[in-house]
């Protein structure tokens, strides 16, 4: 079953060409270069370039997987949680292509795509991963945090979410208090990895409540009266120190509500995905997590996987096209900027 996917939520213009579980192509064009002076995605920017975008993209997955959008099955897009004008672009394009070609539209949660990330293969079939339901989801990306168990196929329950920030986002303002540009997950992860994790005690929100939820935000507001209570230069002298601090109590906060919902579940089979994941201190500390609790843990298959694209768009849809699961009207088939988790 050949689908072509397309995922336009956030600021990553993005096509695909899936078969089954593997990739033909996996095109993406991303637009950090345009918001990094923004410190944050900007909606009018990021608007224009998926429209300047779409087709070009969506031409060169076809054209690398051999394909003609006469030779697809079906088209698979994001229709939520994202950006309103950003999946709007998405969404129109899905629609004119399935008027035109008279073809299917599967309609795809994003949140969902991240959690099929870690079951993608290459051409060839690689990595075989079968499943083996159920897992725990820790999903961490710019936009969202949750906790869910995956229990079969397109069957969810959400364990807990963030009650403000995702922890990414928390991430990207700390970088910005800082100045140190856009995306700040990586570059947080890069100076962290020099510097004294111990240097300050932030706050770990959400540590001692009793359910499964996170926030973010006012670690961030102590993390701003800290950073003011420094001089210039005790500021660039301790940035390294002061990333790592900050670091640690994101994925601590993380990693606590991860080891909860072990315990209160009794599964160990653990799934971490988002843009978040692609961070190799924090997928060290999953592993030692699941390795204590006698579980394992995946992470999204490649690392091309990890943040936003429409290759896992396509594996999902293909799961949802084996239950019928299209888009019935096509005309009012509408953005869900907001969209839930939900099941299948
Ligand atoms: O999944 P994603 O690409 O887009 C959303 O759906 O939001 O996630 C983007 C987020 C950003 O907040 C970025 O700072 C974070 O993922 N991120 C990282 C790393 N790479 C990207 N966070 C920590 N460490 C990284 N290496
Ligand atoms: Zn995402």
């Amino acid at each position: 079953m050949k689908i072509l996917a397309i995922d336009t939520s956030a600021d990553e213009t993005s096509a695909a060409v899936t078969d089954g579980r593997k990739i033909l192509s996996n095109v993406r064009y991303s637009q950090i270069l345009a918001h990094t002076q923004w410190g944050g995605i900007v909606p009018s920017i990021a608007k224009r370039a998926h429209q300047e975008r779409i087709d070009f993209v969506i031409q060169k997955a076809l054209k690398k997987a051999g394909q003609t959008i006469e030779t697809i099955d079906y088209i698979a897009v994001t229709y939520g949680p994202g950006l309103s004008v950003a999946l709007e672009v998405g969404i129109a394009k899905a629609k004119e292509l399935s008027k035109q070609f008279n073809k299917k539209i599967i309609p795809v949660n994003h949140l969902e795509g991240h959690i099929y990330s870690c079951f993608v293969q290459n051409s060839r079939g690689n990595p075989k991963r079968p499943f083996q339901f159920p897992y725990i989801v820790l999903s961490i990306s710019g936009g969202h945090t949750m906790l869910a168990v995956f229990d079969d196929h397109l069957t969810y329950k959400i364990l807990g979410e963030t009650v403000d920030d995702a922890a990414g986002e928390a991430l990207d303002k700390a970088a910005k208090m800082l100045g140190l540009g856009y995306p700040g997950g990586p570059i947080i992860e890069k100076l962290a990895s020099l510097g004294d994790r111990r240097y300050h005690y932030f706050p770990r929100p959400m540590r001692s409540s009793l359910n499964l939820d996170f926030s973010f935000s006012g670690l961030k507001t102590s993390f701003l009266y800290f950073i003011r209570t420094l001089s210039p230069v005790e500021k660039q002298n301790h940035m390294n120190d002061l990333a790592a601090s900050y670091q640690e109590a994101v994925f601590d906060s993380l990693l606590f509500k991860l080891k909860d919902a072990v315990k209160k579940t009794g599964i160990k089979n653990l799934l971490v995905c988002g843009g978040v994941a692609a961070n190799s201190y924090l997928r060290q500390r999953v592993r030692s997590l699941a390795k204590e609790a006698g579980g394992s843990v995946l992470f999204p298959s490649y690392p091309m996987l990890t943040g936003d694209n429409a290759a896992m768009i396509g594996v999902v849809a293909y799961y949802k096209a084996k239950k019928g699961a299209f888009v019935e009207d096509v005309l009012n088939f509408e953005r869900e900027p907001r969209a839930p988790l939900t099941s299948t």
